[in-house]
This record gives structure tokens, sequence and C-alpha cells, in this order.
């Protein structure tokens, strides 16, 4: 497998990654292949965000939906999709692997894609950094300009459909195949055959306005009713109406001092990157301690929940927007958020002790559990 088409993670990184589409002909050549059936199922789950869209009238429906949705569907031009399909499938979840290279807090997450011919969600841009994987049938890509705020979207549907599009290339995707495509670049993939189904693993990154907000709440939970605006240097002026050059320094200053902490930005980033994509993180007391970890490890391993978001900085594990305090160093916090299993073997080290009480915070956080709970 040649994940990258011959191109090093670094090539890859400084050639394309957020600059322009790349396409890898066999990229995987083991892919693990999800079901139609399996997907459908997904979709009738209430707590699985799936949407249904046809394509010759661009409708689109959103899930939970009924086995018996599916059955009077047409034979062509329509797609399921089902997001966070990582969440629910490990062998989904392990596709990340490959990707090790990208910051893991930068994943969003899994979304599989089943089309029959003619399916797809028609010309439109995303956001998000997307690698498209061809898992099954083919799937024909075109990609167009970049967009900004000036590219308008179709007023006569409620997906978000490019009014122009402008080609630029045009490739046919085969099982294995990959198509990254940078955010804001138009794209638009249409199935060519039945059973077409691609996996959209998506990276996300916060816009500079919700980044702003969050931060803005987080420093204002940590401010007290006695820091305010203040002007003891004010000196008597004759236009009272006028808001002077050194009101607007003072605020100025006011506010450039609320972010220069640099500490805490990391920590409330590190919080904010981690936090779950669906509901809050369970917030009970841990249900099993230390010692009740370590006789259950005996017996059976912990096994990671794929839906929970881990990251790390030097003293800090954070874990689902949580973040947890450790003298455990640098090596054993990257070894916690790289297990997908761990036995008590695993935990033979001399930092034994510090590990076993982390890992029983992250059990109160459901980021690991025991299969038979
Ligand atoms: C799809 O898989 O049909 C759509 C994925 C995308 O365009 O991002
Ligand atoms: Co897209």
């Amino acid at each position: 497998m040649d994940m990258l088409g011959g191109l090093s993670a670094q090539k890859f990184l400084s050639q394309y990654w957020q600059k322009t589409p790349y396409l890898v002909r066999q990229a995987f050549t083991d892919l693990f292949e999800i079901s139609g059936d399996e997907l459908a199922g997904l979709a009738t789950e209430p707590e699985v965000e799936s949407r249904l869209v046809t394509a010759n009238d661009w409708t689109l429906r959103h899930g939970p939906f009924f086995e018996e949705d599916f059955a009077n569907l047409p034979e062509k031009d329509w797609t399921l999709l089902v997001q966070a399909v990582d969440h629910w499938v490990p062998e989904i979840a392990a596709l990340f692997d490959a990707f090790s290279f990208i910051p893991s807090w930068r994943m969003d997450d899994v979304m599989v894609s089943y089309a029959t011919p003619g399916g797809g969600v028609g010309p439109h841009f995303d956001h998000y950094d997307v690698f498209l994987i061809q898992v099954s049938g083919e799937r024909e890509w075109c990609i167009g300009q970049t967009c900004t705020e000036a590219d308008d979207r179709r007023d006569d549907t409620d997906l978000s459909i490019l009014a122009h599009f402008q080609e630029q290339e045009r490739w046919v995707l085969q099982p294995g195949d990959m198509l990254y495509v940078p955010p804001g670049i138009a794209h638009c993939g249409t199935a060519l055959s039945k059973d077409c189904i691609t996996y959209s693993i998506g990276f996300r990154a916060p816009s500079q306005a919700e980044t702003l907000v969050e931060f803005a709440q987080f420093v204002a939970n940590n401010c007290s009713d006695f820091d305010r605006y203040h002007d003891a240097d004010l000196e008597a002026r004759e236009d009272n109406h006028l808001i002077t050059g050194a009101d607007v320094d003072r605020i100025h200053r006011m506010l450039q001092t609320l972010v220069q902490d640099r500490d805490a930005m990391a920590r409330w980033f590190g919080r904010y990157m981690t936090q779950p994509k669906y509901g809050d993180a369970p917030l009970e007391e841990p249900s099993l301690n230390k010692t009740d970890i370590a006789r259950q490890l005996q017996r059976q391993p912990l096994i990671r929940n794929d839906a929970v978001r881990l990251a790390y900085q030097p003293g800090t594990l954070f874990v689902d927007g949580e973040a947890i305090d450790t003298d455990l160093p640098a090596d054993g916090l990257r070894w916690l958020c790289e297990q997908k299993r761990i036995s008590a073997t695993d935990l033979g080290s001399q930092d034994n002790a510090t590990r076993l009480s982390i890992l029983t915070s992250l059990v109160g956080h459901d980021a690991f559990y025991f299969d038979d709970e």
C-alpha cells in the first residue's frame, strides 16, 4: 500500500495539504468494506446522524430512517450519507491510523456514503480537509473553482449546492483510489455504478468566529466583576461626546491583556479541541476505582471508545473536553492516546501506578471500557 502515491508525509503536506487536490490511485489495497445493509441499519438508529439525498430533484431528508424508507427507493439517483461511522465500526475508526501524520485533534469523523447510479450531493465545497476513499463501485469526481463568499448557492434546495461550477479536472475513482480535496475547493461526485461506497475522512478546522466566541466565553468565566474598564488616568476634556484615541487605547489594552495568557490559552485549546462531536462527556464520578480496574484487568482488557477524543500536552491529558493533570511523562501520555486495547501486562512499567490512576479517570470518562459492562 502506498497511501500517498510515493510522496513522503512531509512532501504531501508541503505540496498539497490545504493547497491543491491530490489523487492517489490504489492508495489502499485491503480496505475494510462496510455493507450497504450495515450502513442502512446505522441510519435507522436515532443517535446516528444520517441523510438521504436524491440527485434528480436535490431533495434532502434527515434520519433516523425506517427500513421501509429504503425499500421504497428507486434504482438510481440517491445517496445515503452516514456521519461518524468511526464511532460505531472499529475497522472504520482504524482508518485514521493511516493519517497519523496529521494532528489527531484535527480529525472530525469518517462519513460513509452509499449511492446508486447518478447519486451524489451535487457541486459544493466543504470548509474541511477531506480524503475521499473509494471503497466499492465507481464514482466520478469533478474538481472545480476555489470558492469564496461570492460563490452563490442554489436557493431551490435545502442542500448547499453551488449555483455555478467551473470544472477544472475530472477523474473516475475505482476501489482503493483516494482523492484529497482541500477546504474551499468546489467538487462534485457522481456514482457511476450501484453499490458505490465512499469513505470521507474529514479533518475539521474551527472557524475564527467560533474560536473567538468559545475563547471569549472561557476568559469571561474567569473574570471577576471587579475586573473592569478603568481610566484612573482620565484628563479633563472639553468635548465630552468624543471617544478619543486615549479611550480606544484603554479598551484595546484591556482586551489585549485578556488574550495574552498563553498557558491558559493552551489549556483551553486542549479542552476545546477534544470536545466530543456529539453530546457532552459524562460528568459522574468514576464508577470503578483503581483497585476494581487493576483486578478486572487481570481478567480482560480495557477497550478504547472510538467516539472519545484524546490529546495531550506535557503534564496534561485532555479527554472529551476535560483536562486531567498528571505526572505521567510525555511518552506515557502518547501511549495512552494511541492504545485501542490495554491489558494488565501493558501496565507493567515503572509508571504503573500513575498509568493506573489516569486509566481510572479515563474509564470514568467512558474513554475505555470493559466489554462485559
Ligand atoms: C459523498 O461521499 O457522496 C460526498 C462526499 C463529499 O463530497 O464531501
Ligand atoms: Co464534499
